[in-house]
């Protein structure tokens, strides 16, 4: 029986909780703020597997690599879609009720998937359906958790990770040792000024991990959606809705998709996203419009109550007109690496849900594959701490960069950072488009804020934010030449990096080959 420590509330933390209590170890969770808060609850779009007989893993495979933009890891994509299924099996029988017809589960479609195969439950309450379920077991099992306690930093000995520094309700840090850390503490979309995500998505897994030696890589790829509500918090229009058919227009009322890919509103996430944010631009920054009538009043409110709800609540009838909408940064495709079994490269620690990077997303993120992917690899995670665990969790091979602290606030600056500020800054310069030139002032303007101690919850976030922004940044620069979600506006040869699709292992980023 190994100490597990699972860092993080969302799918991924709960998943690896429940499981690793299962195999026998002892479970501590602990989570930012209260159990069921992060990305996890708010997703909408659904999980993806290929689970009906007109669809197969091969074809969820040739989706997700495509989306990718020849930039997914070939081996990790076969991993998420041959044990998916089985996943979405486990999710049904920890509870989750996936909305059915009468012909049995429906399933939905979404951009770049050549079949309907996306499960929702509660029509856009999927990620709540998936959160309750999965609290309600780890409540069932004997897992010890400590809410409101955030992650601080690793503790590394000898090269091995042994435990974390936390935060905890009363304002004390406290340390905490373990056989086993398992980061799951999601992703990151607060580094920029418009997010679907919640305030708790501070990147505060990778920004640890990078501090603690580990290797992380592709942080220069956020994924920004398409349709967020062009309203205060931008909350997230599922792509489902375009997957029903609504349609984008710009400001005189056209339909202008269709003039950008084939695919129209169903072009991959990156390309209508980009597009929606360049005509935008082109109109005089007023937003474009999300045209759902054609769905009818009563069908919106059925299969998106709330969104529903939400749309009505900002003083709209999608019912009878188009909505506005803006792109938002929606989810990080890099993260801490990880393999196939969410080890990272310190021993000790595993990775798994939005923090990690095991590959399978690319430089873009195939719709829906995130909630799978956090089911995915937490249950091998959980598996390879366990199999360690019997052999002798203690003979890992330490990395010779492990536990030497490193980062990027270690580079002070003379002024405290200011969080508005940097969010705004990266939405400027490390948005949607890029450029060399805008890169190095966010580069500079960054060097020039120092961390502050992490004493509070705020510090410590502000603390990570710097440090990630300054890793993401590094990481665009160093990448020259554009790629699925990362689109550099100085590299003249774009349309064809962008449309690469070369089934290829994923060409390291030069941060990860310098960490390697
Ligand atoms: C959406 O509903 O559009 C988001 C789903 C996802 O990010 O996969």
């Amino acid at each position: 029986m190994a100490r597990v420590l699972v860092i993080g509330g969302g799918i991924a933390g709960l998943w690896a909780a429940v499981k690793a209590t299962d195999a026998g170890h002892a479970v501590e969770l602990v989570t930012k703020t209260e159990l069921a808060e992060g990305n996890t609850r708010y997703a909408q779009g659904g999980i993806a597997a290929a689970l009906f007989p007109d669809d197969s893993a091969e074809r969820h495979f040739a989706d997700t690599i495509e989306a990718g933009a020849g930039l997914a890891d070939l081996a990790a994509v076969r991993v998420l879609v041959d044990e998916g299924p089985d996943r979405v099996r486990d999710l049904i029988r920890f509870g989750v009720a996936f909305d059915r017809g009468e012909s049995g589960l429906e399933r939905g479609l979404e951009a770049a998937h050549s079949r309907a195969r996306i499960l929702h439950a509660g029509g856009d309450a999927t990620g709540a359906a998936i959160e309750h379920a999965l609290v309600a077991t780890v409540r069932r099992r004997k897992v010890e958790i400590a809410e409101q306690t955030m992650l601080v930093d690793l503790l590394v000995e000898s090269g091995r990770v042994v435990g974390a520094l936390l935060l905890g309700a009363s304002g004390r840090v406290v340390e905490r040792r373990a056989d086993a850390v398992v980061l799951a503490t999601g992703g990151s979309g607060c580094l920029f000024l418009h997010t679907t995500n919640p305030a708790v998505a501070t990147g505060d897994g990778v920004a640890a991990a990078w501090r603690a030696g580990a290797r992380v890589a592709d942080l220069e790829f956020t994924q920004f959606h398409p349709t967020a509500l062009a309203a205060p918090g931008t909350p997230l229009i599922s792509e489902a809705v375009r997957g029903e058919g609504a349609v984008l227009r710009d400001a005189s009322g056209r339909r202008f998709m269709l003039d950008v890919d084939g695919r129209g509103e169903l072009a991959p996430r990156d390309v209508v996203a980009r597009a929606v944010w360049r005509r935008s631009l082109e109109q005089g920054g007023s937003p474009v419009l999300l045209d759902a009538t054609a769905i009818g009043g009563t069908e919106l409110a059925r299969r998106f109550p709330g969104l529903d709800a939400v749309v009505r609540a900002a003083g709209l009838d999608w019912a009878r007109e188009p909505i506005p909408v803006t792109p938002a940064a929606h989810y990080a495709m890099g993260g801490v690496a990880t393999d196939l079994d969410g080890r990272t490269s310190l021993p000790g620690l595993s990775a798994v849900g939005e923090v990690a990077r095991t590959g399978v997303h690319g430089a873009n993120r195939l719709a829906s594959n995130s909630l799978l992917e956090a089911a995915v690899f937490a249950e091998r995670a959980v598996r390879a701490i366990t199999a360690s665990e019997r052999s002798d969790r203690h003979s890992a091979a330490a990395s010779p960069m492990a536990g030497m602290p490193r980062g990027g606030s270690e580079a002070q600056g003379t002024t405290p950072v200011e969080r508005d500020e940097l969010r705004a800054l990266m939405w400027r310069r490390v948005g949607l488009e890029r450029d060399g030139a805008g890169l190095a002032e966010a580069s500079a303007r960054l060097e020039a804020w120092h961390a502050p101690e992490p004493v509070d919850r705020r510090s410590a976030e502000d603390r990570n934010l710097l440090d990630l922004a300054r890793l993401t940044v590094a990481a665009a620069q160093a990448r020259r030449t554009s790629c699925g979600a990362h689109f550099r506006t100085d590299d003249h040869d774009a349309a064809t990096a962008t449309d690469a699709t070369t089934w290829e292992h994923p060409t390291p980023t030069p941060l990860e080959r310098e960490a390697a």
